[in-house]
């Protein structure tokens, strides 16, 4: 897709962070309706508000928990009749637990496979169906992480979940190309550190996965993402507008950082594995 301008629009974690810079992106784009679609209300309402006040496209809001399919089939009806028809999927919501993988707790396993994986396979079986009927040009944009191709210490759990995401949003682009759905395109985002409320996700962890993860080893991750984030995350709204331009470039593997980042840490990691040496420890700075 090379062009945002009319198009419709849904968000998922679209109430904050990098969700909310893709939803601004998409508006300053010419998008004429963005659904937000996040399961935290108060923020939720919020997000709509303040995008409305920039008086470009209709801006709209519907609570929806991605590890729910119901949830997510809901999301996907109400916002394919809000619009006429959604274009631009925009599968995003993700959360974060840090800690050794034999340490981190089987809550925290089911939390973040169940919002990061779970919650894109959902939105993958709700809306390629519909995207697929419409037969009209669209594009589903997964956002993983850099950890989702890079793995780093003590985020086992997160980095699982997002090289999962990767494979997915893969298996997707050549599924869509069997199945001769070419009118659907496909990217996976992969950021670097962004500054959002991500090292606050527990905001919005379900009561009855309460056994979180709280070793030494589980504050190691948080800690060196605090700091990096302190002085050096990046503004959500530029990273979004620099992946969006991206994604109408047509790429399939889309960054949120100007530079050499994505060409350096996977230009290392291909270097490692094509010489069978273990992965060696990069951050994402
Ligand atoms: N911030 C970074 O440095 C960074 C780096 C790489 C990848 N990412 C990815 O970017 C995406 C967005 O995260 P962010 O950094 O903007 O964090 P954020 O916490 O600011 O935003 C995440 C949004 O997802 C929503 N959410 C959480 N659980 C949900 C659920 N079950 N159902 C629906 N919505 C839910 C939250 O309410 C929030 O609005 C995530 O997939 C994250 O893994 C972030």
């Amino acid at each position: 897709m090379h062009d945002f301008d009319g198009t419709t629009a849904i968000v998922t974690g679209g109430a904050s962070g990098i969700g909310r810079g893709l939803a601004t992106s998409l508006l300053e784009d010419g998008a004429a309706h963005v659904v937000l679609a996040d399961i935290e209300q108060g923020a939720l309402d919020l997000t709509v508000a303040e995008l409305r006040s920039l008086g470009t496209g209709e801006v709209s809001g519907v609570r929806c928990d991605v590890t729910d399919p119901k949830s997510v089939e809901d999301a996907a009806r109400v916002a394919w009749e809000r619009t006429g028809g959604i274009r631009v999927v925009c599968l995003n919501a993700g959360v974060f637990a840090g800690g050794y993988s034999w340490e981190t707790t089987l809550d925290d396993w089911d939390w973040v496979m169940g919002v990061n994986l779970r919650g894109m396979v959902h939105g993958i079986r709700s809306f390629i169906p519909r995207l697929i009927d419409a037969g009209e040009p669209s594009h589903v944009i997964g956002t993983a992480s850099i950890a989702g191709v890079v793995a780093s210490a003590a985020s086992a759990v997160y980095c699982t979940s997002k090289f999962a995401a990767v494979g997915l949003m893969e298996s997707l682009h050549h599924d869509l190309g069997l199945a001769g759905a070419a009118h659907i395109g496909t990217s996976v985002i992969c950021p670097g550190m962004v500054t959002t409320n991500i090292d606050h996700g527990d905001r919005n962890r379900p009561a009855d996965l309460g056994d979180a993860t709280d070793t030494e080893s589980s504050h190691l991750a948080g800690d060196s993402i605090s700091q990096i984030l302190g002085d050096g995350g990046l503004d959500p709204l530029v990273g979004a507008r620099h992946a969006l331009s991206q994604v109408k470039a047509g790429r399939f593997y889309v960054t949120t950082h100007e530079g050499d980042l994505w060409d350096r840490l996977v230009g290392n990691q291909n270097d490692d594995r094509l010489a069978g040496h273990p992965p060696r420890f990069q951050m994402y700075e």
